[in-house]
């Protein structure tokens, strides 16, 4: 039986995206009102239109932006109440270069975002957060290994896992857990953009689908479910560790 969220309220960042969306939708199925938080307004209202305004805000902001993210945190708190679960996910994967090529202020970006943007996150909502409420960041299998061509998301997504560990320790008195996932492909947009930088994309497939044991890209759904069960009472004791959802990706 899934776990219910009756009643407790949400903040997903990147919630103009795919996985954010997912993990909205079975939040909101499960009971929760879910504040979304994204640079891309538009999309943001589409989703909260299709969850109901009785479900769901949208809060448009650009995570690397420590007055938004002050701004999402305390809006999301004033209207929807005390955070129960917080979902530190918005991320971007940048260019597609050997070392040698990486352009610097792409590199930057993506540090911004992906790592400042998930500081900023912790720093701002931890303190809004109900005792025993739960934090999940996005990674990725990049987070867990080298990725030739991806050196400023791979450093990002390793980078994470240090603020997920110490925000764990810190979160830990109050009883806030903090996990972190890490997906290998997904079915996305993001993924038919790498896809495309890297050449042929049905090529490209094949070549990334030849990583994954089980045989295909992982679902959004499917990160949502892991990321549900870590936010849940399920997992009250389960914090500051590192999951893997990738079909046997990590094992080749
Ligand atoms: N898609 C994959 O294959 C895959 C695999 C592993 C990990 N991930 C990670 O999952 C997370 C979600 O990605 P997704 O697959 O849903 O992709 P997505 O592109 O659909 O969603 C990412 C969202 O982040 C938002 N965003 C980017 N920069 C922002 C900023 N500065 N401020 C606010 N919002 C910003 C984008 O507008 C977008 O809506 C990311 O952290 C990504 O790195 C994705």
């Amino acid at each position: 039986m899934a776990a219910s969220f009756a009643n407790k309220v949400a903040i997903i960042t990147g919630g103009a995206g795919v996985i954010g969306m997912a993990t909205a939708r079975r939040l909101v199925a499960a009971g929760a009102r879910v504040a979304l938080v994204d640079r891309d307004a538009g999309r943001l209202r589409a989703n909260v239109a299709q969850l109901g305004a009785d479900k769901a805000i949208d809060i448009a902001a650009d995570v690397t932006n420590a007055a938004d993210v002050a701004a999402y945190a305390e809006r999301a708190h004033a209207t929807l109440g005390p955070i129960e679960a917080f979902f530190n996910n918005a991320g971007v994967e940048g260019p597609t270069a050997s070392m040698s090529d990486y352009p610097d202020d792409a590199f930057q970006t993506v540090q911004a975002i992906n790592v400042t943007g998930v500081f900023l996150g912790l720093k701002h909502v931890m303190p809004r957060m109900r005792d025993g409420g739960a934090v999940v960041i996005t990674s990725s299998t990049a987070g867990l290994r080298g990725a030739p061509g991806f050196a400023g998301y791979t450093m990002s997504k390793h980078a994470v896992i240090g603020l997920m560990r110490t925000a764990a320790l810190e979160g830990a008195p109050r009883r806030i857990r903090v996990n972190s996932v890490h997906p290998a492909m997904v079915d996305s947009e993001m993924m038919a953009r790498i896809e495309r930088d890297r050449g042929d994309p049905v090529v490209m497939r094949d070549k990334f689908l030849g990583r994954i044991p089980l045989g295909r890209y992982i679902e959004p759904d499917e990160v949502a479910a892991l990321v549900c069960f870590l936010m849940s009472d399920d997992a009250r004791m389960i914090t500051g560790g590192q999951y893997a959802i990738d079909g046997g990706a990590m094992l080749i």
